[in-house]
């Protein structure tokens, strides 16, 4: 089993050396929608806070410039990253102990203000494409793939004339054409097309009779471009004192790390939160690094690479029937962080 590292360090200038890390898996901040904090505070220095969409996406192409440096040349990016409509308003946060965070709505109306941005009242902003467009014009990056996360389990939303948003997406960008990947190692069952008596089509004129399961992988099929997984709320520990609510489900790195980086090789989260990556990367046999830069997500991160039931839950295993070691006993991970 490989380790996870948490370091407090500006996603804009990683401590890293170049080309150390053969896959980025991350959700940086969105634009204008909540308040990160350390100390109980909002931090100075955090995406999302920026006066403007031109200014955030600035700010997001300069980390993922950072993030381009420390990947390997066979490495791949995974972002997920929101989007936000014009003239919306700003969020309130319920966290541990019944605390409330209101993010500043009126800073939120200044920064999705339609006669400040230039975005029609109502539209969506279109983050992820204005980010996207960048990445391949200005960080000659391939977009190789837009994934879209389907939520079953989405926010039901007061509108009565658009849909209801259900998804986000992660766009997955290289360096180059050629690069790791372990597609086998993530294909799913195959249903619906195989014909269990191999039986073939009819071969239309002048085809070859083919039978229909030569051409069907016995290991599934590879992976579409919808991925169905619910979101999955973390709940921190009261004693820790500190509330986090934008950790992903740990099916996203499991599902991206395992397709996309080597065994015993080095994932990456620029905008680690609660660590989500970097323990999925480290239960997987990787190594996960964890960046942050408020202090108290650190510290979060921190005890959750060390936590037995959260490393089981990372692994796989059902928490439920965990034992958390006594301090006779030894742990039950090897004592690898
Ligand atoms: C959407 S959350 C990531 C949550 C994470 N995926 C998880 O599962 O816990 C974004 C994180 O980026 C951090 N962040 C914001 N600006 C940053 C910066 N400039 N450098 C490093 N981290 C930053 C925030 O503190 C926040 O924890």
């Amino acid at each position: 089993m490989a380790e996870s590292l948490i370091l407090r360090a500006d996603a804009r200038s990683l401590p890293l050396p170049d080309e150390s890390v053969d896959l980025v898996v991350t959700s940086p901040p969105y634009f204008g929608l909540r308040s990160y904090r350390d100390g109980g505070e909002h931090y100075t220095g955090q995406l999302g806070a920026e006066a403007s969409p031109s200014e955030f996406v600035d700010a997001l192409i300069e980390c993922t410039r950072e993030m381009v440096r420390v990947l390997k040349p066979n490495g791949s990016v995974f972002i997920n990253l929101g989007d936000k409509y014009s003239g919306a308003q700003g969020q309130t946060q319920t966290g541990i102990n019944g605390r409330r965070h209101v993010s500043d709505s009126a800073a939120t109306w200044r920064q999705t203000d339609p006669r400040r941005t230039g975005i029609p009242n109502k539209s969506l902003m279109l983050m992820p494409e204005r980010y996207r467009i960048r990445c391949v014009d200005e960080l000659g990056l391939i977009a190789r793939a837009v994934i879209v996360w389907a939520k079953p389990n989405s926010l039901p939303e007061s509108v009565t004339d658009r849909v209801r948003r259900s998804h986000e997406d992660w766009v997955h960008l290289t360096k180059q054409p050629r690069y790791y990947s372990a597609i086998d190692d993530i294909r799913e069952p195959a249903s619906g097309y195989a014909r269990p008596n191999g039986a073939g089509r009819e071969p239309r004129g002048g085809q070859k009779a083919r039978k229909m399961l030569d051409t069907v992988n016995p290991r599934g099929r590879v992976p579409g471009s919808v991925w169905e997984i619910p979101t999955q709320p973390f709940n921190a520990p009261a004693s820790l004192g500190v509330d986090h609510y934008a950790a992903f489900p740990m099916e996203w790195p499991r599902r991206l790390i395992t397709g996309w980086c080597p065994p015993g090789g080095t994932v990456l989260d620029p905008f680690g939160g609660t660590g989500t990556t970097a323990l999925v990367a480290a239960m997987l046999g990787r190594r996960g690094l964890s960046v942050d830069l408020s202090a108290d997500y650190c510290r979060l991160a921190t005890w959750r690479a060390n936590d037995p039931k959260e490393r089981a839950r990372a692994a796989g295993t059902d928490p439920t029937k965990v034992t958390v070691p006594q301090p006779d006993q030894p742990d039950l991970f090897g004592g690898a962080a």
